[in-house]
């Protein structure tokens, strides 16, 4: 799993793991709060090396070795706000998911939630789907959909699709380990 952030969704993928083990934690940011969560309550394995300043090439090679030092058979991104180089997601092409905060193919990259309310949108919600070299463009593996209600902002929006997205990960990754 590559988290940078509070891993919620690593928390949601660990407490409702089935038809897959979650086998290493791995982060660019080794301040990361998840981090903390995966080696501290949950005892498992972590891998961390701070991305800044390091040639990307030799952050990726280090990353695949641990990867596969630890039999990992597909990758889980959530949160993960380094974008994989396209090499490495070519070697990997086809065994990594990530998990994003809106209904795919709407609003690729950030702000998902500002920008479903400046939209006017009614409905919101999360998708997984597979990583490609293209931002948030892969195929969707399995969505949910949120309502909107009036009086949201985007704090508000977030934690009502957060809900969903940990019920959606641990659900589409068990049927994407079993396909
Ligand atoms: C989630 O909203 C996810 O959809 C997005 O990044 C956030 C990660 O949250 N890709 P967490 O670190 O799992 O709590």
């Amino acid at each position: 799993m590559l988290i940078s952030g509070r891993g919620s969704n690593l928390r949601a993928l660990v407490e409702h793991a089935s038809c897959y083990e979650v086998v290493l934690v791995a982060s660019n940011n080794p301040f990361s709060a998840g981090l903390d969560w995966a080696r501290m309550q949950a005892l498992l394995p972590t891998w961390t090396w701070d991305s800044k300043g390091v040639d990307t090439g030799e952050w990726h090679a280090a990353l695949s070795r641990v990867l596969d030092d630890h039999r990992v058979g597909t990758i889980a991104l959530a949160g993960f706000m380094r974008i994989l180089s396209p090499a490495f997601v070519r070697e990997w092409a086809g065994r990594i998911v990530n998990i994003h905060p809106s209904l795919l193919p709407k609003y690729r990259g950030l702000a998902t939630h500002a920008r479903a309310l400046a939209a006017g949108d009614t409905v919101s919600g999360c998708s997984v789907h597979l990583v490609t070299e293209e931002l948030d463009a892969g195929d969707v593996l399995g969505s949910a959909e949120v309502p909107i209600l009036p009086d949201d902002d985007a704090a508000s929006l977030e934690a009502r699709v957060l809900e969903a997205e940990h019920k959606l990960y641990p659900q589409v990754l068990s049927e994407f380990v079993n396909r």
